[in-house]
């Protein structure tokens, strides 16, 4: 007799990574209870109207502290203004937070529509890159080089420093990881990279104070309030590596989608304009962030229950997607479904500000490849997956196909 586990267990099933490749039935379990106490201090819930009205709670703070409270550890160094700084906007509440974002939302998103062109020639030119092997792994031949490449543009990165960033977010990324703890070597691995982006970035503003270009961080410089130089230099890390890994994941979920229904990749071969809501899709089925936290700064009712403050409270985007009272056959993977406000950019003030460049890349990729690929196959089914609980995707993606079809 297989035993059915509480709840709470439930939730460390989903982080052990043996249930990497399938965490969903977990998620079920839990989502058998809105709100599940885990331990003292963390809550986790998982139905989507609870967790879209906590994302938009102002009762719910994004700083961050070790063992709980709202106030961080250690009290932030401050401008002559009183504002915090050098302190990513993602943990931060309003109102700095508010005026961080609006700095890079001003300059970020007309420059994302800008780049489309580019973000094709970019997965053509990748795709390109392996059309005589009959082998792409899609994670290191298209999903990874993708996202780097275009926001060391945006950015204003050189490309020939392109493969130093790359290193940044591949061991900053980690640190992302609430769960795993790291060994001491990639402990110090990832102090290492953190301090050599911070020198790196320093160099960057430096150089652009001198010799401005047509970028995100020369429009930064040159706004009207400019933002403190740490500030600076925290956003552009952010962009980084908020950006990267999501982005790699949500190509390479999507591309594990559509080979496993084949039916869809007809339809997308059919119909390029199904890359719009297969993409949405995506994003909801299998989401990148699988899920994000805030901390309680009163108590906070939760269907029922209450939550202290000081409390974390963990919100599961992924089961949040699966809930059946919000979404019609909710395991179903349904490119063309109607309604689908999943919450895999989140929601509220901190809705995702790179969710039209993410959605752009992952339309263009998945098109190209469905169009161009002969024959396309999983070579491994499930693939092996990488350790991360909350940025969830696979490792590698081999796929077999018989050649490049023309543009
Ligand atoms: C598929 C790709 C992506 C996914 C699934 C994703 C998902 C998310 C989610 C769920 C949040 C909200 C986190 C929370 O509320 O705690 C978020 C915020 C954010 N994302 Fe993304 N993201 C993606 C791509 C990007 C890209 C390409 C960029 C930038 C280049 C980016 C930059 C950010 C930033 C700066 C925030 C913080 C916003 C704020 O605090 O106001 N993301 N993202």
């Amino acid at each position: 007799m297989t035993t059915i586990p509480a709840p709470a267990e439930a939730f460390h099933e989903v982080l052990d990574h043996r249930n990497r490749p399938n965490p969903y039935p977990c998620y079920a379990r839990l989502a058998e209870q809105p709100v599940t106490r885990v331990d003292d201090r963390t809550w986790v819930v998982t139905r989507y109207a609870d967790i879209s009205r906590l994302l938009r709670d102002p009762r719910m703070s994004a700083v961050r502290r070790p063992g709980g409270g709202v106030e961080p550890e250690e009290p932030p160094a401050r401008d002559e203004h009183g504002n915090p700084i050098g302190i990513p906007f993602l943990r931060q509440d309003p109102p700095n937070h508010d005026r961080l974002r609006r700095a890079v939302m001003d300059s970020f998103v007309p420059r994302i529509t800008a780049m489309r062109g580019r973000v094709e020639s970019l997965v053509d030119g990748l795709l390109e890159s392996r059309a005589g092997a009959g082998t792409l792994d899609v994670v290191a031949d298209l999903a990874y080089p993708l996202p780097v490449s275009v926001i060391c543009e945006l950015l204003g990165v050189p490309e020939s420093d392109e493969p130093v960033f790359r290193e940044f977010a591949r061991v900053l990324t980690r640190s992302l990881d609430p769960v795993e703890s790291l060994t001491e070597q990639e402990q110090r691995e990832t102090e290492q990279q953190a301090a050599a982006l911070r020198e790196y970035v320093g160099g960057m503003i430096q150089h652009r104070m001198a010799n401005p270009g047509d970028d995100l961080l020369s429009d930064l410089l040159a706004a009207d309030e400019p933002m403190h130089v740490l500030d600076l230099g925290t956003t552009l890390g952010l962009l980084l590596i908020a950006g990267h890994e999501t982005t790699v994941n949500l190509i390479t979920n999507g591309v594990l989608a559509l080979l496993r229904n084949p039916a869809a990749l007809a339809d997308l071969r059919a119909d390029d304009g199904l890359a719009v809501p297969l993409v949405e899709e995506v994003l909801r089925y299998d989401p990148p962030v699988q899920m994000t936290a805030r901390t309680t700064r009163t108590d906070v009712e939760v269907a029922g229950t209450t939550i202290p403050a000081a409390s974390r409270v963990t919100m599961l985007l992924a089961a949040g997607n699966r809930d059946a009272g919000r979404f019609a056959d909710p395991d179903r993977f349904w490119p063309r479904r109607p309604d689908n406000a999943h919450l895999g950019f989140g929601g509220g003030i901190h809705y995702c500000v790179g969710a039209a460049l993410a959605r752009a890349e992952a339309q263009v990729a998945l098109t190209a490849l469905a169009n161009r690929l002969r024959n396309p196959r999983l070579v491994v089914d499930p693939p092996p997956y990488r350790r991360n609980a909350v940025l969830r995707g696979p490792e590698r993606l081999p796929v077999a196909f018989d050649g490049l079809a023309e543009r």
